[in-house]
């Protein structure tokens, strides 16, 4: 049947129907509400936790203690939930930063067949048939835009390290609470949907009683059924999956994170043979640095001591059991560390009972985190170390030598290698 729009024998009807704006247009038999609704279910458990994940990231670095470790000083509300990152257990930001990067990888195809399955209402005309359609619609392009900008910034952070020095952090934040809002307005209208079609049961066919708007008017030839299709969906996100979980692993685990920098191969033999992030000439760090003429100043109300690193190794050495465990998603297995604990480096200071938080500082010439502030309970666990030696032997160059810090369930970056200062009490 013809449009009545249009005259006799003009060729625009036929034009239209050969634009993605007509529904006719996209012919994918697979297309339908209820493939939708599968992908959406798995994206809300699946970016609930990405959310939630990311933002005990953030919480992890301690942005509202010092000025020094806040990426986004402008946050103002949004640093609502801001408290103080714990210590136990141990490996506890090994588990949601690993998650955190884990599951978004794995994610990819959902969220690629999520916008494949809706593609033809992106472009469907026109453009706003109401103002409360119109407001539904820049919302979709928030949700979009925000989904794709997060998987993109976080994608690329992990592969190429640091390519938005210093405003990646900015970006992601703010990115996810946009994102966010828009993700929550969106499930709140299409939740209840979702779960009625899918009570039906059946996958394929049209939901009965529903007006499927995502299913073809004029569909093709089926090449695979909906259930191949999520079938085909899962199964890359289950072989994204294994190529990249293994970092957050040590031995055969690793070997399978083909797919991500610090899979693969540990970075040579022997007791400092695990991952790294930076090394020494990453960051300015020269022999002259950390030589003989190394010292440790240690500051707080007793005054100013220096310390050579003979004076740090006479003082009582503890030893602990710690993970690195990086903002990118990778991490070590435990490895044993032994130094002086930065409590009793607090007593030197001046803090003889209840030491404070402690302003870290290194040689290192170049990094957004050369500085770092760490809260009093950090410095007060027991097993917080100015680390001297690591598996028994002393700190490689690019582990940190002549001396690094070392605090249970911290982010890496928290983690500060060859430290040249520890200001007690001002941060
Ligand atoms: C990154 C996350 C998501 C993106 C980018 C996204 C994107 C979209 C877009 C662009 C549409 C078409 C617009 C429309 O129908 O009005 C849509 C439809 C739909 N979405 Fe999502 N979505 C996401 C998450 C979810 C979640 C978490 C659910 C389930 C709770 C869900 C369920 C649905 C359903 C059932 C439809 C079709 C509804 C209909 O035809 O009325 N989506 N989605």
């Amino acid at each position: 049947m013809g449009d009545r729009r249009f005259g006799k024998g003009s060729p625009r009807p036929a034009l239209l129907e050969r634009l993605p704006s007509s529904p006719g247009f996209w012919r994918s038999p697979v297309r339908g509400v209820r493939f939708t609704a599968v992908l959406g279910l798995v994206l809300l458990a699946g970016l609930t936790l990405l959310f939630v994940t990311g933002l005990l990231s953030y919480a992890a670095y301690n942005p509202d203690l010092a000025p020094v470790n806040d990426k986004t000083p402008g946050k103002g509300l949004l640093g609502f939930y801001l408290f103080a990152w714990p210590t136990g257990p141990h490996w506890l930001y090994r588990l949601t930063q690993g998650l955190h990067v884990t599951v978004g990888i794995a994610l990819v195809p959902v969220l690629l067949a999520k916008l494949w399955s809706v593609i033809p209402k992106l472009f469907a005309l026109p453009p706003a048939r109401s103002v409360g359609h119109a407001l539904e619609r820049v919302s979709l392009l928030l949700l979009v835009g925000g989904a794709l900008f997060e998987f993109i910034t976080g994608l690329l952070n992990i592969q190429l390290e640091y390519l938005f020095p210093g405003s990646f952090y900015p970006l992601h934040f703010y990115g996810a609470w946009v994102f966010f809002a828009a993700f929550l307005a969106h499930t709140g209208l299409k939740l209840p949907r979702a779960v009625r079609v899918l009570r039906g049961g059946r996958l394929e066919g049209s939901a009965p009683g529903e007006v499927d708007e995502l299913a073809s008017p004029a569909p093709a030839a089926p090449t695979v059924s909906r259930r191949g299709a999520l079938a085909m969906v899962g199964g890359g996100s289950l072989l994204l999956l294994i190529t990249s979980a293994g970092r957050s692993f040590d031995g055969p685990a690793r070997q399978m994170a083909l797919l991500t920098p610090r899979g693969v191969a540990e970075p040579g033999p022997g007791p400092n043979g695990f991952q790294i992030n930076k090394t020494a000439a990453a960051v300015g760090v020269t022999a002259a640095d950390t030589g003989k003429g190394w010292r440790l100043t240690v500051g707080g109300p007793a005054g100013e001591i220096r310390l050579s690193r003979e004076q740090l190794l006479a003082m009582d050495q503890y030893s602990a059991a710690l993970p690195i465990a990086c903002v990118e998603g990778w991490a070590t297995s435990d490895q044993w560390w032994r130094g002086v604990r930065l409590s009793d480096l607090a007593v030197l200071a001046g803090y003889r009972d209840r030491p404070p938080g402690v302003l870290v500082e290194s040689v290192q010439r170049r990094g957004a985190f050369r500085k770092v502030a760490l809260r009093d309970n950090q410095v007060r666990d027991p097993r917080s170390l100015l680390a001297l030696q690591v598996n028994g032997e002393e700190l490689s160059l690019d582990h940190g030598y002549p001396a690094r810090i070392i605090v249970p369930a911290a982010p890496g970056v928290l983690n500060t290698k060859w430290v040249a200062r520890l200001t007690f009490g001002e941060l």
